[in-house]
């Protein structure tokens, strides 16, 4: 379970607040979206979570341990985490991308090299071909499923995972989500999924919580937040979509 209370961020000495008085909890085993616009807070929530960046107040538990009393290399190396923007390690090779965190764990060479093999494979990279690559080799949409390999490879209980496949082509992207869904399913992950996605966020979240302005505007499963937004800024957001789609094909016809 992932908890945090009352959390605060502010970059600007308290002058605004790019996460403000947020609380949300995370259950075993469940995808909870963050949702919102750009700039709402979403990476900084995220980002907390393994102590990429520091709160001003409030509180964040892992698995029922405070974070801040953790030491920060064990806490990550203990969540999964897919950056925003991919952030690989340019000067190491896909495969050593992939397994850092076995390395770090103390794995065998040939240990790594194997699950690399096979976390490629989950992601539909052809290992023979991308193994000894450089990311720099990698197209966008390349690298960013490398990236959802690494966090992957070592089996975390915990996976922070900040708009994994926006750099995706639809087909690419609906492979990965069903790839996702069926992993969470078999071993029961619990997650944190960012996107501004809305039909991502409906495939993949078991609870959304749509952030605006760092803030939690509404948190629930998608038939609460559908049949009963708890304000005008959800009830818009959801409403966006539909009315493009309606007006595509009204032009259409
Ligand atoms: N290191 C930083 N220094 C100063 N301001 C920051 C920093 N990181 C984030 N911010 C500000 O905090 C706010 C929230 O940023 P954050 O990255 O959490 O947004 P986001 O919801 O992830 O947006 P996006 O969808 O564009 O990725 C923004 O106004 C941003 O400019
Ligand atoms: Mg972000």
């Amino acid at each position: 379970m992932i908890q945090l209370w009352d959390v605060c961020k502010s970059f600007d000495g308290g002058k605004t607040f790019a996460v403000n008085h947020l609380s949300l909890t995370v259950f075993e085993g469940e995808t909870l979206v963050l949702l919102g616009t750009s700039g709402c807070g979403k990476t900084t929530t995220l980002k907390m979570v393994n102590r990429l960046i520091e709160p001003d107040n409030g509180r964040i538990e892992v698995d029922g341990k405070n974070v801040l009393q953790q030491n920060p290399q064990d806490l990550r190396r203990s969540i999964g985490y897919t950056f925003q923007g991919i952030g690989l390690f340019p000067h190491m090779t896909v495969a050593d991308n992939i397994s850092i965190v076995l390395r770090l764990c103390g794995k065998s060479r040939q240990q790594r090299r194997d699950r690399a093999r096979e976390m490629l494979e989950m992601v539909e990279l052809d290992p023979q071909r991308f193994t000894n690559c450089y990311p720099a080799q990698l197209s966008g949409g390349q690298q960013q499923r490398v990236g959802v390999a690494r966090a992957l490879a070592a089996n975390p209980k915990y996976l922070l995972m900040d708009e994994p496949f926006g750099a995706l082509d639809a087909l690419t992207r609906d492979a990965l989500q069903q790839q996702f869904l069926k992993l969470k399913n078999e071993f029961q992950k619990t997650v944190i999924f960012v996107t501004h996605d809305i039909i991502e966020a409906l495939i993949l979240a078991d609870r959304i919580a749509v952030m605006h302005g760092g803030r939690i505007e509404q948190i629930g499963t998608k038939t609460e937040i559908l049949q009963k937004p708890a304000s005008q800024f959800v009830r818009n957001l959801f409403a966006k979509p539909a009315e493009q789609l309606k007006d595509f094909w009204t032009a259409l016809a």
